[in-house]
C-alpha cells in the first residue's frame, strides 16, 4: 500500500459502500438539460477566461485556446524574404506525408498502392505519436446486432450534433473494413474462446462496439502499420519536423521545408500532394491542465495549415479525459483508459458515494468530476494538492472473475505497480486531463483541406468529432482518413503540375500580423514543449490543484 495516511481514510470509505454499488449498479443517467446545465457549469470549455479570438487569418474573430491563439499569432520559424527557394529542391516526391502516427502510416501505406513516390516526414521517430499510446480500443459496427446507422447516431450524439455529416459517414462506414485490414495485417485484437471478437463499451456509445488489444491498442497497431511500411520500403525521414508549407504560384500546396532537429539543416521537399498527420495540441496544457498526450504534441500542422489558408474548425473545444492520473504525481495527467469502466468500474468522490453515471460522453463526465471536487468538496486531496476522485478499479474482478483486470488491462497493472499500489486490490485517484484536440483543419471526405494538393488526416484536422469524440473514434478516424488522404494525395499526384514555389502565404500572414499590430517575440511552429522554467511548471499543475 503505497497511499499516505491522509488518504487512506477515504479509501476505507470507498471499500465500505463497494458492496452495496456492487449489487446495486444502476444509476440515472444525465437528461439533455443536466448535461447541457452541467457542461456550461463546469466544463474548462465553457470558461471563458480561457479563450480569446483570433486577430488574423481565416477564423479570424473567433475564439480558441489562449495557448493556440499564442501559436496562432507568432511569426514564422522561415523568414520567407531571406529562405532561398528558388534555387533548391532537396527531394522531389508525388506524396509527402507529414508526420508518422497511425494516421501519417497508413496515408502513405495507401498512397504506395497506386504506385506513388511516397516520403515520411516526422518529428521525432516513426511511431513517437499518440497513436502509440492509445489505450482502450477502435470502434467499428461489426456484430450483426449493430448497425452503421446506429454508430452514426452515436457520433453525432456524442459531438453534440453539429458533426460534419459527411465525415461522420465515412467514418462509420470505413469502420468495419479497417478493423478487418488491421486484423490481416497481423494486429492481435483480444478474442473469445470461439475466436469472435471481445467488444466493450465506451461512454456515450448506445452498444458493445470496442474492439481492443489489451490496454496496449494502439501501440500493436503502431507495430503492424509500421512494420508493414518498412517492408514496402516507404522511407521515413526522423528528427525531421515540416515547419513550413511551400505552395505555388498558383496556390496550390506544394510541398514543405523540414528542419533536422540534429544538424540544424533546412530541407525543402516539392511534393505533387502534401499529407498533414500530425496529430493534437495536447502538449500545450490548456488551462493549466496536464495531458495524455505524447512529448510531441504541440499543434505543429494546425500552425502551418492555418497559415497556409485552412480555416479551422471546432477549435474552441478540447476534450479532458475524466480519467487522468491524480496520484502518485510522477503518473500526473497519464491515461487510464475508459475501458476500465467499460468494463464495470465506478468512479466515487471522498465518501465513497457515485455522482455521476460512469459512461456517460467525457465531457459530462469530466464535469461532473470538476463539480465533485472544486463545489462540492468532495474530491481527495493529495499531499501535493492535487484534487481528484476514486476509481474503484477492485470492481473490475469481483464483477468479472479474478484474473481479469490482469488478462485486460495489464500494462496499467504494472504502470501502478511501480508505486507499490495494486489496482486489483486498491482503487486510483483521477482528475480530468487534456486528451484530445476535438476540432482541427477543414477538410471533406477525402481529406481535402481547401487548399489545393493540401490533405489532413487525424487529430489535426477538425468536424468529424463536433464538440466531444468518443472513445475509440480516434484510433478509427486516423485510419479511416489516413487512407482515405492517402489514396486521394496519390491520385492527385498523377494529375498535378506544380509552377513555382513560393512562400507568399508567409509573407501576407506577416501582413496580417503588422495590421493587427502583433509583433511576436517568438516563432511557430514550437517543435518540442518548453518544460524548463517555473512558472511552466506551476501552470501544468494548474488544472488539477485543488479547489
Ligand atoms: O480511454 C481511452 O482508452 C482512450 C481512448 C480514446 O481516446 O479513444
Amino acid at each position: 500500500m503505497a497511499y499516505p495516511e491522509s488518504m487512506t481514510a477515504s479509501i476505507a470509505e470507498v471499500e465500505r459502500t463497494r458492496k452495496e454499488r456492487l449489487a446495486r449498479r444502476e444509476f440515472p443517467r444525465l437528461t439533455l438539460e443536466e448535461k447541457d446545465s452541467l457542461l456550461k457549469r463546469y466544463h474548462p470549455d465553457y470558461r471563458p477566461e480561457g479563450f480569446r479570438a483570433l486577430r488574423v487569418g481565416p477564423n479570424q474573430g473567433q475564439n480558441v485556446p489562449h495557448e493556440l491563439a499564442d501559436l496562432l499569432e507568432t511569426r514564422s520559424f522561415i523568414d520567407p524574404d531571406a529562405f532561398d527557394l528558388a534555387s533548391r529542391v532537396d527531394r522531389d516526391v508525388d506524396v509527402l506525408v507529414i508526420g508518422a502516427g497511425g494516421g501519417g502510416t497508413s496515408a502513405a501505406l495507401a498512397a504506395t498502392e497506386t504506385g506513388a513516390k511516397v516520403l515520411i516526414a516526422t518529428k521525432l521517430r516513426w511511431g513517437d505519436a499518440n497513436t502509440m499510446m492509445a489505450q482502450g480500443g477502435i470502434q467499428a459496427a461489426d456484430r450483426p446486432q449493430d448497425s452503421l446507422a446506429r454508430h452514426y447516431l452515436d457520433v453525432m450524439g456524442g459531438g453534440g450534433f453539429g458533426n460534419v455529416p459527411e465525415l461522420v459517414r465515412a467514418l462509420v462506414t470505413d469502420a468495419p473494413f479497417v478493423v478487418q485490414w488491421l486484423e490481416d495485417m497481423g494486429v492481435l485484437f483480444d478474442k473469445h474462446e470461439d475466436g469472435s471478437m471481445v467488444e466493450v463499451h465506451g461512454g456515450g456509445t448506445s452498444i458493445r462496439r470496442m474492439h481492443s488489444s489489451g490496454d496496449y491498442t494502439g501501440m500493436e497497431f503502431m507495430r503492424v502499420v509500421r512494420d508493414e511500411a518498412r517492408n514496402r520500403q516507404i522511407h521515413c525521414l526522423e528528427f525531421n519536423p515540416a515547419v513550413e508549407l511551400i505552395l505555388d504560384e498558383s496556390g496550390q500546396c506544394a510541398g514543405a521545408i523540414l528542419y533536422d532537429l540534429e544538424t540544424k539543416e533546412f530541407t525543402v521537399v516539392r511534393a505533387r500532394c502534401t499529407v498533414l498527420s500530425t496529430g493534437g495540441m495536447g502538449r500545450l496544457h490548456c488551462q493549466g491542465f496536464p495531458t495524455t498526450n505524447h512529448y510531441g504534441a504541440t499543434a505543429d500542422g494546425v500552425v502551418i495549415g492555418y497559415r497556409a489558408g485552412v480555416p479551422m474548425l471546432f477549435m474552441d473545444t478540447v476534450q479532458y479525459h475524466p480519467t487522468g492520473v491524480a496520484f502518485p504525481e510522477q503518473l500526473l495527467g497519464q491515461l487510464v483508459t475508459e475501458k476500465v469502466r467499460g468494463l464495470g468500474t465506478q468512479l466515487v468522490n471522498r465518501k465513497g458515494e457515485r455522482f455521476i453515471f460512469d459512461l456517460e460522453t467525457r465531457d459530462a463526465v469530466s464535469a461532473a468530476i470538476i463539480r465533485e471536487c472544486a463545489e462540492r468538496q468532495n474530491g481527495v486531496t493529495t499531499p501535493t494538492g492535487v484534487s481528484g476522485v476514486w476509481l474503484d478499479t477492485p470492481m473490475v474482478d469481483l464483477l468479472r472473475g479474478e484474473g481479469t483486470t490482469r488478462k485486460a488491462l495489464p500494462a496499467m497493472v504494472r504502470q501502478f505497480a511501480r508505486y507499490n499500489i495494486d489496482i486489483t486490490k486498491e482503487p486510483i485517484l483521477m482528475y480530468p486531463t487534456q486528451h484530445y484536440q476535438n476540432g482541427g483543419l477543414m477538410i471533406n471526405e477525402h481529406g481535402d483541406t481547401p487548399v489545393v494538393n493540401l490533405f489532413a488526416a487525424g487529430e489535426v484536422s477538425g468536424g468529424v468529432h463536433g464538440r466531444n469524440r468518443l472513445m475509440g473514434n480516434s484510433l478509427l478516424d486516423i485510419f479511416v482518413f489516413g487512407r482515405r488522404a492517402g489514396q486521394r494525395a496519390a491520385q492527385k499526384a498523377k494529375e498535378t503540375r506544380l509552377s513555382p514555389m513560393t512562400l507568399d502565404h508567409v509573407r501576407s500572414y506577416n501582413r496580417q500580423l503588422k495590421e493587427a499590430r502583433i509583433s511576436p517575440s517568438r516563432v511557430s511552429p514550437m517543435i518540442l514543449p518548453d518544460y524548463t522554467s517555473e512558472a511552466c511548471r506551476i501552470r501544468r499543475l494548474g488544472g488539477v490543484a485543488a479547489g
